[in-house]
């Protein structure tokens, strides 16, 4: 295990007593801002949200579908989160005065959107296209993994260029049936990969400019 504190974290905490000798109550508005800083935070851990949305909650128990929220994965490079008026269809029946749901209520009020932190986010000289994964056999578990139990979404693959290019080399085992690219906990076969493979003629790409333009 590695210390809890960092070098960096040192410095930090040495520049807050600082501030705090300086001008008292701006020290712990520092810490509390440090706290929450992407310098503190570990790439893969959960993300503070301005709603406590939980896709258990929404997919495993409620059973709706990835596509009600994340239809533009099917239609464009990104899959999108959703605008609050398509969760106020549900929450004007369900949970109507739950606290939990006041940011969403004054988003809609005011048409101000929720400003959703990235989870997944990969570097601009990187191009990538939902629709062109979930249209040719790869599903979203694939990449995502078993989102139905995740009580805050985090990411369970590097994202980096050798994950990419290991299935860009060989799809075939990561194929599926197009009518289950939103399915959780059946991953598919190498067998299955292969029909899909030859009834679709996947090939995909692996020179630079696919993903580098
Ligand atoms: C009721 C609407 C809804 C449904 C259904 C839903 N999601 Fe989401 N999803 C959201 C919202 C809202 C966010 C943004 C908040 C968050 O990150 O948790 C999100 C975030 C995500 C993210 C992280 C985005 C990022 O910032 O990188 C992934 C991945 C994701 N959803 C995948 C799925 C998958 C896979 C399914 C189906 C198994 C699914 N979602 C079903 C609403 C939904
Ligand atoms: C298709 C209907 C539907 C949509 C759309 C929907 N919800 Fe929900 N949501 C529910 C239901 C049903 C529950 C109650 C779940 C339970 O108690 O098991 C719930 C519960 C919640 C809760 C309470 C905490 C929890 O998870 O139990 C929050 C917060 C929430 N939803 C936020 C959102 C947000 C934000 C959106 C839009 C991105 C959204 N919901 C879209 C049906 C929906
Ligand atoms: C081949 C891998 C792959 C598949 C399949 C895939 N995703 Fe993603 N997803 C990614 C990557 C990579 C990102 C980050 C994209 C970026 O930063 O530009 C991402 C980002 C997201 C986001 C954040 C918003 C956005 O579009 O950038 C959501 C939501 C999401 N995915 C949901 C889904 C859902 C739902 C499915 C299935 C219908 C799915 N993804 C299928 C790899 C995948
Ligand atoms: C699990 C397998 C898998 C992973 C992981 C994956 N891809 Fe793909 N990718 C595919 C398949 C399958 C296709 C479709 C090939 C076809 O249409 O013949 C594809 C197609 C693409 C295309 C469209 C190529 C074109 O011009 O038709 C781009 C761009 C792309 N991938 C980028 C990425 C990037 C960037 C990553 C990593 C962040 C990534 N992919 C990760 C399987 C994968
Ligand atoms: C299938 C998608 C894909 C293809 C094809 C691809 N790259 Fe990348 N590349 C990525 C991704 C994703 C990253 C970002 C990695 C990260 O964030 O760690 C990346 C990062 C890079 C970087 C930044 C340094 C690094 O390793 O992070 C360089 C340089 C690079 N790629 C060059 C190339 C060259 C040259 C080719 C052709 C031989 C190529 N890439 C083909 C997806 C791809």
């Amino acid at each position: 295990m590695s210390a809890p504190f960092g070098r960096r974290a040192d410095r930090w905490l040495r520049l807050a007593l600082l501030a705090a000798l300086l001008c008292g109550g701006g020290a712990l508005a520092l810490l509390m801002a440090w706290v929450r800083s992407p310098l503190h935070t570990d790439e893969g851990k959960v993300l503070d949200q301005p709603v406590q949305f939980d896709h258990r909650h929404h997919v495993r128990d409620d059973g709706i579908d990835c596509r009600h929220c994340h239809f533009d994965a099917w239609r464009s490079p990104t899959a999108g989160v959703p605008g609050t008026a398509l969760c106020m269809n549900c929450h004007r029946q369900v949970l109507v005065d739950s606290p939990l749901l006041a940011p969403v209520r004054r988003s809609v009020a005011t048409g101000e959107p929720l400003r959703w932190r990235r989870v997944h986010d990969l570097p601009d000289f990187v191009f990538f296209d939902h629709r062109a994964h979930v249209r040719r056999g790869v599903g979203c578990e694939t990449c995502h993994g078993r989102v139905d139990r995740m009580a805050q979404v985090h990411t369970v693959a590097s994202l980096g260029m050798a994950w990419c290019l290991d299935c860009h080399r060989d799809p075939v085992p990561h194929l599926r049936p197009l009518d289950r690219i939103t399915e959780m906990g059946r991953p598919p076969s190498r067998a299955e990969g292969r029909v899909i493979a030859d009834a679709l003629d996947v090939h995909p790409p692996t020179h630079c400019s696919t993903c580098h333009r």
